[in-house]
């Protein structure tokens, strides 16, 4: 009926937009003068607190360049930059899940948070504990009753995301990828995990076979033929080392000449053992261990477990001491367990290294993935032996010369620099930083294609480049076992998943 009579309702329709662009017109004069009355009004209401501020911290407080102050890991501005972030995503979440009290709440504080830092710009100075303090807490108390009436955020996250990549510039996104979010990930990732695990250590249990075929196992001479080809992946996620391996598996010409050395932590090692055991990987050989059996990594020996005895952040740093792992092989390959291997990667152990250690992708295509941005180049131990312009390079799929390695007591150097970083001066953590000191001048560059970064972060990697890569890493936060991973890259490594596996099945909505 309404669209019957277009010509009947021309006329009206064209003095009904009269109507309109006069309203507008008064709405946007209107606008302008609230907007200039109360810029007025502000402009008038700051002065006071500026005198107050100034009084109060005329020495301390020089004039700052803000854009700096809010990339700045250890400013309040970024943390509250961040924490605003994450709100944000809650109000939406919170909205709709009908919770208006907890948006309203978050949109509150949020308010006086732009406030604050709006503020903190125009003035340029640096926002001060006593400022950030009140904020951050009602901040972190309103995220903490968000988190704990909404488990099932990480897919809205992603949503956000993507707008927060699309609409803010280069720093804002930066911001984005920050601390929050990968505390976030971290914490939605055990649910389904967490349940494989139990599933699976329940069949440790329940199966007196399983652990008498793992001496069997423990004793095979394969795992030290270096006439086979041996893969290292140290990890405590049980899907994420399954995906590894029968991906290396399925794209090799010969399976059954390859071997993995798996380790562990004593928490997933039950899990992880009987997993490998249960499920054939085109016979080849795998061993899981724990690093809890590794006597020989103890306080005296190693500066890392007497800075930091907790075994967890340990499995990470365990790829620098490979050949004492593997005390009778002469050439592995290691592979970190966000990765997907697509291609037989038994050519790797055949590239000419000339002389060097390590095998590894160059990252410093983008200018910024050079030195200077993991270390600290105002210490002169940093800046006397090393060029801050030096190309960066990737672990997380690496050919290593353990010869090589023994010979240059490579792992030497790897506790020179983790003594010199006691008070975390060169640089603050993860494993990169020191692993570029450790094999400086040991690296050989391989092919970009041997390795794609990248997956766990950025959106715009070409698709053209996923497919010939030999391994594709999902380094970054997204990781593919959460729900806030890449949709666009998610389905790469789930066909590596046996989502028909009974225990998979079980903890894992597909
Ligand atoms: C502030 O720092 C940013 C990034 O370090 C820089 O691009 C910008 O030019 C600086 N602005 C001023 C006013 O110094
Ligand atoms: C500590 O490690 C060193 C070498 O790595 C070894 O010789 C020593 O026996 C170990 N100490 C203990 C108590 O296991
Ligand atoms: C960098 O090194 C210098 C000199 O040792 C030190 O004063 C500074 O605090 C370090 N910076 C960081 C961020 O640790
Ligand atoms: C290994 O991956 C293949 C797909 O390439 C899949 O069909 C198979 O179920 C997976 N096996 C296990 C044990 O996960």
């Amino acid at each position: 009926m309404r669209r019957r009579a277009p010509e009947f309702r021309r006329p009206p329709r064209r003095r009904l937009s009269y109507w309109i662009w006069w309203l507008l017109g008064v709405f946007v004069l209107a606008g302008l003068v609230l907007f200039v009355v109360h810029h007025h009004h502000l402009e008038q209401f700051e002065p006071p607190i500026r005198d107050k501020d100034s009084a109060r911290e005329e020495v301390s407080r020089e004039r700052v360049n803000f854009t700096q102050e809010l990339l700045s890991s250890t400013s309040f501005a970024r943390q509250l930059a961040d924490q605003m972030t994450l709100a944000k995503a809650y109000v939406v979440i919170a909205k709709e899940h009908g919770n208006l009290v907890l948006a309203w709440e978050l949109s509150t504080q949020i308010r006086s948070c732009q406030k604050l830092l709006s503020q903190a710009a125009v003035r340029g100075k640096a926002i001060v504990l006593e400022e950030a303090h009140p904020i951050v807490t009602q901040l972190a108390r309103l995220i903490y009753k968000a988190q704990d009436s909404h488990y099932d955020i990480s897919t809205t996250i992603v949503t956000l995301k993507n707008h927060a990549l699309a609409l803010e510039e280069r720093a804002r996104a930066a911001i984005v990828q920050s601390a929050e979010f990968g505390r976030l990930a971290s914490e939605s990732m055990p649910k389904s995990l967490h349940c494989l695990n139990i599933k699976i250590a329940e069949e440790w249990f329940k199966n007196p076979s399983v652990r008498r075929l793992v001496e069997e196992r423990r004793n095979s001479p394969r795992l030290v033929d270096n006439n086979l080809y041996h893969f290292c992946v140290f990890s405590d996620n049980v899907l994420g080392t399954a995906v590894v391996v029968n991906s290396t598996v399925s794209n090799a010409d010969h399976p059954q000449q390859l071997v993995f050395h798996i380790v562990t932590d004593s928490i997933n090692y039950h899990a992880m053992t009987t997993w490998f055991l249960i499920n054939d990987y085109k016979g080849s050989t795998i061993e899981v261990r724990s690093v809890e059996e590794f006597s020989w990594l103890n306080a005296s020996y190693s500066p890392l477990v007497k800075q930091n005895p907790d075994f967890a952040s340990l499995l990470n740093h365990l790829r620098f001491y490979i050949p004492q792992i593997v005390p009778n092989l002469e050439k592995v390959v290691f592979l970190d367990d966000d990765v997907v291997v697509q291609k037989d990667l038994t050519a790797l152990f055949s590239i000419e290294l000339h002389g060097n250690v390590i095998g590894a992708v160059e990252t410093c295509l983008e200018a910024f993935h050079r030195f200077y941005k993991y270390l600290n180049f105002s210490d002169p131990l940093i800046s006397s032996k090393f060029d801050p312009q030096a190309c960066g390079w990737a672990f997380g799929m690496n050919i290593l010369d353990l010869i090589a390695w023994r010979k240059a007591d490579v792992t030497a150097k790897y506790h020179y620099w983790q003594e010199q970083n006691a008070d975390q001066m060169l640089w603050k953590s993860g494993t990169l930083p020191p692993g570029l000191l450790t094999f400086y001048g040991l690296v050989e560059p391989l092919d970009r294609r041997w390795h794609v970064l990248g997956l766990g972060y950025n959106f715009a990697i070409d698709d053209r480049l996923i497919e010939s890569a030999a391994a594709v890493h999902y380094s970054g936060n997204m990781k593919p076992w959460l729900k806030l991973a890449i949709t666009r890259y998610k389905h790469i490594w789930e066909q590596y998943v046996d989502f028909s596996h009974p225990f998979i099945k079980e903890c894992f909505i597909h």
